[in-house]
């Protein structure tokens, strides 16, 4: 009996152990942005802009919110990628953008930050 439940945990820890993003993790970490930033079907435009469906769409492009020249002129498409490198250091890659925010500075927070954004499509509806 015990051998086999060692191969059962084994089973159920070793994903969670290897370095996977997770939307729920995310969300914990997304209470840093909730001050500035919405998400959601009632998502409203605050400090910053809603991120409803952000990963994926050009930087600068919610409908109504007042965006700095820099964040305008970033040219950027939030792929994962771009994302993650913003979210790490805000002022290094967009300089001049009003992104009150130091950055994350844990990996794991920001690829678990980014997973909870995609469980959102642009119309605010939750996927996972
Ligand atoms: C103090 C308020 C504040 C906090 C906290 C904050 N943001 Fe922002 N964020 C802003 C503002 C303001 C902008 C618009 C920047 C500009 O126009 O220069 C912005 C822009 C963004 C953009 C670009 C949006 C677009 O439409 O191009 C993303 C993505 C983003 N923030 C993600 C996050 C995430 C994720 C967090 C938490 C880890 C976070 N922000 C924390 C205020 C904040």
């Amino acid at each position: 009996m015990r051998p086999i439940l060692a191969a059962l945990l084994a089973l159920v820890i070793v994903p969670s152990a290897a370095f996977a993003e997770d939307a729920a993790l995310g969300e914990k970490v997304f209470v840093k942005c909730k001050v500035c930033h919405q998400l959601g079907e009632t998502a409203k435009n605050g400090v910053g802009p809603t991120l409803n469906g952000v990963v994926g769409r050009k930087s600068a492009s919610v409908d109504g919110f007042n965006y700095s020249a820099a964040m305008k002129n970033s040219g950027l498409t939030w792929t994962e990628d771009q994302l993650s490198e913003y979210l790490k250091n805000p002022k290094l890659k967009v300089p001049g953008n009003k992104m009150a925010f130091v950055g994350l500075p844990k990996p794991e927070d920001i690829v678990n930050v980014i997973a909870y954004l995609k469980s959102f499509t642009a119309d605010g509806k939750k996927t996972q």
